[in-house]
């Protein structure tokens, strides 16, 4: 669906589904350039990432390799403890490999900080991360962050993988949620 599917929902849209993909495009360009003669396996992370991962992995003019893992906090409301469970691994050993994590958002940073730290442990050449969105002022724990989409303020977006309840994922667009749908 598209903005004016949910326009009562939103408070603006940020990014439109073009301004998205030329940004994926300017994402992988860079990519490429970096990791040229290398390897890569993208790493995207379940659920919200499903999009990007899709769209980034298409606009490589190169072969990359996709892998996946889920992680959720411990308990509900303890995000902020930075404990992280594993729900699905990786199936691919990393060792050796250079890896791109690849998520839709980075809010408090730490899903990408803790996970970050835990691919490294498995002996990668490299582990780098790239993300669409991040919101600098919600920022809780430092991460080193080598792609970036956009910073965003600290506000509830929605959209390409975002979700509000399970609702939203599969809007073509990135937007502000409108106060009246979450209060
Ligand atoms: C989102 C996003 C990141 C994480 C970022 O996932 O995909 O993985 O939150 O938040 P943080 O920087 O505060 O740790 P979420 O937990 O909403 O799960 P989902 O991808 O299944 O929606």
């Amino acid at each position: 669906m598209d903005a004016r599917d949910v326009e009562s929902d939103l408070v603006n849209i940020l990014f439109t589904e073009e301004q998205i993909q030329d940004k994926l495009a300017e994402l992988a360009k860079q990519i490429e350039v970096d990791y040229e003669g290398k390897d890569i396996l993208i790493v995207g992370i379940l659920r919200g990432a499903v999009m990007v991962m899709a769209d980034l992995a298409r606009a490589f003019h190169r072969h990359v390799e996709m892998d996946w893992m889920a992680v959720s906090s411990y308990g509900s409301g303890t995000k902020s403890s930075g404990v992280v469970r594993i729900l699905k691994d990786l199936d691919t050993d990393i060792t050796g490999r250079h890896v791109v994590i690849v998520d839709e958002i980075i809010d408090t940073g730490l899903t990408l900080s803790w996970l970050t730290s835990n691919l490294s442990s498995r002996a990668p050449s490299s582990v780098e991360i790239c993300t669409l969105l991040r919101k600098p002022d919600a920022l809780q724990m430092p991460v080193d962050v080598r792609y970036v989409g956009w910073d965003i303020p600290n506000e509830f977006v929605v959209g390409y993988g975002l979700d509000y309840k399970e609702r939203y994922r599969n809007l073509r667009d990135i937007g502000t949620l409108a106060p009246h749908v979450y209060s």
